[in-house]
């Protein structure tokens, strides 16, 4: 722990799994660089203070009553920015009465955009943490400025490149697409939660060294500094739970009676759903590919069930000690378990960079936004991975063991082990990682206040 600097940060993430996980991971690296850190969250997933006592928390009122946000809708989006504006400016100017020059900046997920708003009126510099690869953002940037060059497409261009997007193709454009066109209030949202307005800096959970020229070609968008210190989940110095659901500990003792590098790892992250069809496929793919698994299925994950009960009958006693199924797993502690060979994953980011960070090769099941980006870089340009694109029983099972078994799969583990030097050479002293971290640190303490 750095000495304390007495300048406190205030950070603002936004209420899903997949962007809660990295606002707090940034939050303990700013903590261990000496900075006070104040979570103002929403009522909606409020993390679990007691995981954080390093932290001051301070819930708003999010307006979300009445909305279902297992997955979130543009309307609730809306009217959360809208809800939790004056909440958070009403703390901000007590905490600025209190705290005068020592509130040093604001932090906040893209999804948050209201508080460029709240602070550009207190006059407080803010920062935008992106918590999604460069590259995603960067196919985002290319659509928004020229739809017209993508929609609307027929159903005979799915497998066509996209224009000035290689490796993406028409089916893996990360925006939510209704009959081959996006709606114009859609694409003004997304537009909207990708301006950064009077915003100083953008923080990045990414690494320079892999995606640099991406960072290049945003930057000269956006005209900001960027400071791509990631991987958080190796950047924070202690790791500490930030599960929204209970984690299944069992998941540790079942690993540890497994024969080294034999596990398959199965998850699909917080937010996706699939139907009852890819479960009962992903079950035969899995019990016939006769490799051992652990398989997180989150309960309302499969809509109309709450965990395993969509499986055939007699599924879990027919595996028996081979297959482990839980409804949530302490998934960073499952990753680097030395029995875990291979992740079948939906191509999160935070489950990406988790993955390689344990030197995991991966099975890619994207489902959306900007898992379809993740999974055509993991599978086409770092090659750590193979895509699944037919949920059909035999092709799961021979993805399976082609990742388990096969010379190839051995290639694909080889080339992931390089991926993780080149991340451990980023987070040495001299490292990029480590280098912008400092210029973070400084550009935070050098900000007017
Ligand atoms: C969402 C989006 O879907 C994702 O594409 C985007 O990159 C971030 O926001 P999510 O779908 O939940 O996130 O995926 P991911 O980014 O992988 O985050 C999931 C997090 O939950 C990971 O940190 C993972 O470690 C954790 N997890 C998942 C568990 O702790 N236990 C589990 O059983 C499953």
């Amino acid at each position: 722990m750095k000495e304390e600097r007495k300048q406190s940060v205030v950070l603002v993430p936004y209420l899903l799994q997949g962007h809660l996980t990295p606002m707090l991971q940034l939050g303990s690296i700013l903590h261990s660089q000496g900075f006070s850190v104040i979570v103002a969250h929403t009522q909606y997933n409020s993390p679990n203070y007691s995981n954080h006592p390093q932290f001051v928390f301070h819930s708003m009122d999010d307006g979300l009553k009445g909305f279902d946000m297992s997955f979130p809708s543009v309307k609730s989006i809306h009217c959360m920015n809208e809800s939790c504006k004056s909440p958070l400016r009403n703390y901000l100017v007590r905490m600025m009465e209190e705290e005068g020059d020592q509130l040093a900046c604001i932090i906040y997920d893209n999804i948050m955009f209201f508080v460029n708003d709240v602070a550009t009126q207190l006059r407080l510099p803010s920062i935008v943490l992106r918590t999604f690869s460069a590259a995603y953002l960067h196919s985002m940037l290319t659509i928004l400025q020229q739809p017209e060059k993508y929609f609307p497409f027929e159903d005979s261009q799915l497998l066509n490149p996209l224009p000035e997007l290689h490796p993406l193709r028409f089916k893996d454009v990360p925006i939510h697409v209704i009959n081959n066109t996006v709606p114009e209030p859609l694409l003004d949202f997304y537009k909207r939660i990708h301006d950064i307005g009077s915003s100083v800096a953008t923080i990045w959970n990414t690494m320079q060294d892999l995606e640099n020229s991406m960072l290049l070609r945003l930057q000269k968008h956006y005209k900001v500094p960027f400071f791509p210190i990631g991987p958080f989940p190796k950047m924070v110095p202690l790791a500490s739970s930030t599960s929204i659901l209970e984690e299944d500990n069992s998941s540790i003792e079942w690993l540890d009676r497994q024969t080294p590098n034999s596990v398959l790892y199965v998850s699909l992250g917080s937010l996706v759903r699939i139907d009852e069809k890819e479960l009962i496929e992903t079950a035969w793919g899995l019990a016939n590919s006769e490799q051992p698994f652990l398989w997180v299925i989150r309960p309302g994950s499969v809509p109309g069930f709450q965990c395993a009960e969509a499986l055939p009958d007699g599924y879990e006693e027919m595996v028996g000690e081979r297959g482990r199924i839980v409804k949530w797993a302490p998934q960073k502690q499952v990753l680097a378990h030395p029995a875990i060979a291979g992740f079948f994953t939906h191509c999160g980011w935070n489950s990406t960079l988790e993955s390689i960070c344990e030197q995991v090769p991966m099975i890619c099941r994207p489902i959306l936004a900007d898992q379809l980006v993740n999974a055509r870089y993991l599978t086409q340009i770092y090659k750590v991975g193979f895509e699944l694109e037919v949920m059909e029983r035999t092709v799961i099972e021979k993805t399976i063991r082609k990742l388990m078994l096969s010379e190839e799969g051995k290639d694909v583990k080889k080339r992931v082990v390089d991926m993780k030097q080149n991340i451990v050479a980023a987070m040495q002293i001299e490292g990029t990682s480590h280098k912008n971290l400092n210029d973070l640190v400084d550009f935070i303490s050098a900000l007017p206040s």
